[in-house]
């Protein structure tokens, strides 16, 4: 029998930690903690371990980690930070918040950042560049690093969907002068709300962000700068905790079943498959192929009972509150023709099978 696969299922994902996430709730709930307090440190120290960096400081969400990380940088007007034409428009957006200017670089064939173009953009007035680690994937960060250092470019890495990607041993985000990560409950590594995290090496970068997502407070009472508030939430924290726990096999999993997809649909004439999803630098987080039938297929997958998403329908510069000029026509291309296929822990071998024999189906 057929059975009905949506793109990710939430309710249906936690429904196997529920009695931990309600003890968790519970144990919280008595102590009366919900800003600060020990469910953030431990969280704070275990990312700390897992993504091998001094400083993890967690924080709202991604979209906030990135401002932050911007401002502490004292980024704002008259400066330029490169950013890629294809990703989720916080990157951009973040940007325009702090009153600098996003300027748009093109993507390559996996969406990631081109290095063959990125030149191009660089200005004397460009002060960061972005780079998003898209579906999972990590851009070359070594080569972006001798293209920036002798430049003295800082770099503020995307990480929000690269959670547990490592490049020659080092997370995704532990390049740059900080690397931001989002905890968005649709990630690989969710929350059951709104947060997200900031990564650094920089003992001085570590300190001011501290102080700048709690008010510029260094104790209570004592404001050392104007900041704002973008303290994670607590309970927030607690369950991000129950769910380290099963990283690792979550991510074993969603490597498992993209070995499968890779498998069949490798050889299907007609579409892209993402071949590098099984190295270590990227964390499958996003099955997404790339197809000329693109919409013709994602309805026809919706017919047949299966969810798919795209990422993104339109690149950033096309959108109206950025639009401008430049010409990216691979992000354009990409806008047009990628679709993500399910994948997550939760899903079986078996619906990952149906989901491709419908694939190959529609192109036969
Ligand atoms: C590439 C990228 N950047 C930034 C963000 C922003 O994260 P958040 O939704 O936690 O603000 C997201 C997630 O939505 C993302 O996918």
């Amino acid at each position: 029998m057929k059975m009905r696969i949506p793109f990710l299922d939430l309710a249906d994902m936690h429904a196997d930690l529920a009695d931990e996430l309600k003890a968790k709730f519970n144990k919280m709930l008595q102590k009366g903690i919900f800003s600060g307090g020990e469910e953030v440190d431990l969280l704070e120290s275990s990312l700390e371990d897992f993504l091998k960096v001094p400083h993890a400081i967690a924080c709202a969400n991604g979209t906030d980690a990135m401002e932050l990380a911007l401002r502490v940088l004292e980024i704002g007007p008259g400066d330029e930070v490169i950013v890629p034409a294809l990703t989720w428009v916080s990157t951009a957006e973040v940007v325009k918040m702090v009153g600098a200017e996003p300027v748009f670089c093109d993507v390559d064939q996996y969406g990631l950042l081109d290095l063959n173009v990125l030149e191009q953009q660089i200005t004397e007035r460009t002060k960061a560049i972005m780079p998003v680690h898209l579906y999972g994937k990590m851009v070359d960060m070594k080569r972006l690093m001798q293209i920036t250092l002798p430049l003295g470019i800082k770099l503020v890495e995307d990480a929000a969907q690269a959670f547990g990607a490592f490049q020659e041993g080092n997370s995704a985000g532990a390049f740059g002068e900080m690397g931001c990560f989002s905890f968005y409950p649709t990630k690989n590594m969710g929350a059951l709300g709104e947060a997200g995290l900031v990564i650094t090496s920089d003992d001085a970068l570590a300190k001011k962000i501290r102080l700048m997502l709690t008010h510029g407070q260094s104790k209570r009472d004592v404001h050392e700068m104007v900041g704002r508030n973008s303290r994670i939430d607590s309970l927030q924290a607690g369950f991000l905790n129950v769910k380290m726990e099963y990283f690792l096999a979550w991510q074993q999993k969603r490597k498992q079943l993209a070995g499968i997809y890779l498998e069949h649909l490798q050889h299907t004439k007609g579409i892209t498959v993402p071949d590098r999803i099984l190295k270590d630098d990227n964390n499958a987080h996003l099955f997404t192929i790339r197809t000329e039938e693109r919409d013709a297929l994602k309805q026809y997958l919706e017919k047949q009972g299966i969810g798919t998403a795209i990422h993104y329908p339109k690149a950033v510069p096309a959108t109206k509150p950025f639009k401008g000029d430049g010409d990216f026509p691979m992000a354009n291309k990409m806008a047009q023709t990628t679709l993500s296929l399910p994948l997550h822990p939760y899903l079986g071998e078996k619906e990952v099978r149906q989901v491709c024999e419908a694939v190959q189906a529609f192109y036969n």
